[in-house]
């Protein structure tokens, strides 16, 4: 839920510096990042990959969409990992940190034509291929660039992934990729071998985010070989690369389990040994795209509270409402998933009794709430610092300029040194695209 370097004794501190400090120096609301943890994070799934799936393993592919900035994609370039873009703008970052294009792999269910050139001339690995008309725009592209571009085809396996409704990726009703049990993934499969400038290497699934249990994700593994033999028996020749995407949870309140590298990991390679042999395949090199896991408990956001009110329910009960000066601009998740945080006084302890309270944001909308019911200090006042944990997945990364609001900078703290490593939006930026 935090980072490894954070601790609480008087007040939060993060590689020793105080919540306080921070606030000061790089103002509220405002992203810490525990930069330590991000490379151990990263390179623990890499050690994960490699122990379980041994010289089977392929890449870990960071998912750049959970969150990414040109210095991160230095950190991705210097661990050596591999980087998942969804778009042409995560592409731009991801080579604007250097990383080697052999080590990007292109998503998205509508990349424009513009944007699979581009991807095409860089000179990226792998393609994944999520619809017919790709197939011959990506065919196009390599044929213009005088280049054979490797390329997965995103499969849906049909697994009803036990996590949001939003965030299930791999059932049948969704945009994502070529059905198996349909037998669309079998015409993706026949045209992509119509053209001379692809080269299909294997398949792709990605079955959701924020899963807490390993078995979709071998029933996933499992479904995808049953096709690698269906290929092989057809064809005479097998494909050599299996990507089962990303999706594994983390904790985001006390007592919350999140999925450990190993654990997953031992898993999937069990259960694609078992299946390779089932059906007397040769063993796929193995990739994985996590995200949330890697980038998630990293960064906590630091707030100040600016006003209290309290409110008398219909019942009679009191509700006490803290305000902090960001909300669903810079954390849309609760209320685009129900998501559900914690918070901690960050600036001091408190031993005043603990009262029922509902900590909102500044945003024009009664919905704009950061903690539904969490318990408090009844003593926290305007000034008072609070900390939301397991922010970094998908929170800068989803904030908006809503009302108006600037984003928030992203401050890396290591080894008792903070730094900006994306800067806070100030008036002029907001105001730069008007005419
Ligand atoms: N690979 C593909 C193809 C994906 O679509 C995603 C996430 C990932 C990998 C990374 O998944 P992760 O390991 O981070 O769970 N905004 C939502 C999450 C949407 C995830 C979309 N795809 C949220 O805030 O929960």
């Amino acid at each position: 839920m935090w980072s490894a370097n954070v601790s609480r004794a008087d007040q939060l501190t993060i590689s020793s510096i105080s919540a306080t400090s921070l606030a000061q120096e790089f103002g509220t609301p405002a992203f810490i990042m525990d930069e330590v943890d991000f490379y151990d994070r990263a390179k623990s799934w890499d050690q994960a990959l490699g122990t379980a799936f041994g010289s089977h393993a392929g890449n870990v592919y960071y998912a750049a969409k959970a969150f990414i900035c040109v210095e991160v994609a230095r950190w991705i370039k210097e661990i050596g990992i591999g980087i998942d873009v969804c778009t042409g703008g995560e592409l731009a970052v991801a080579l604007a940190g250097g990383i080697d294009p052999s080590k990007i792999e292109v998503h998205g269910n509508n990349k424009s034509v513009a944007e699979i050139e581009k991807a095409v001339s860089a000179g990226v690995g792998t393609i994944v291929i999520d619809s017919l008309f790709e197939i011959d725009r990506v065919a196009a592209a390599a044929q213009k660039f005088g280049v054979v571009q490797d390329v997965l085809l995103r499969l849906t396996p049909g697994i009803e992934a036990h996590t949001h409704e939003s965030i299930a990726t791999a059932h049948e009703d969704v945009k994502f990729g070529f059905s198996i049990a349909s037998g669309s993934a079998w015409q993706a499969i026949e045209a992509t071998r119509t053209h001379a400038s692809i080269a299909l290497r294997g398949f792709h699934a990605h079955i959701g985010s924020q899963i807490l249990d390993t078995d979709s994700f071998e029933i996933s593994a499992e479904r995808l070989i049953a096709l690698l033999a269906k290929y092989r028996d057809t064809f005479k020749e097998e494909l050599p690369e299996l990507d089962l995407g990303g999706g594994y949870g983390i904790a985001y309140l006390p007592g919350d389990e999140e999925l450990l590298p190993t654990v997953v990991m031992n898993a999937l390679a069990q259960a694609v040994k078992e299946n390779c042999a089932k059906y007397k395949l040769a063993h796929p090199r193995i990739s994985i795209e996590p995200g949330r896991a890697i980038v998630g408990p990293t960064m906590f956001t630091l707030y100040e509270v600016g006003t209290i009110k309290d409110v008398t329910l219909e019942n009679g009960n009191n509700r006490r409402y803290i305000s902090i000066d960001g909300g669903m601009s810079e954390n849309i998740r609760p209320a685009l998933y129900s998501a559900e945080y914690t918070a901690v006084l960050a600036n001091r302890t408190s031993n005043a009794p603990m009262l029922s309270t509902r900590l909102v944001g500044k945003h024009c909308e009664t919905g704009d709430i950061v903690i539904r019911e969490i318990s408090l200090a009844s003593d926290i006042a305007p000034g008072d610092l609070l900390a939301t944990p397991a922010t970094g997945a998908y929170g800068r990364s989803m904030a908006s300029n809503y009302n108006h609001m600037p984003r928030p900078p992203v401050i890396a703290v290591k080894d008792g040194k903070a730094r900006v490593i994306l800067r806070r939006e100030t008036e002029a930026d907001l105001l730069r695209l008007d005419i």
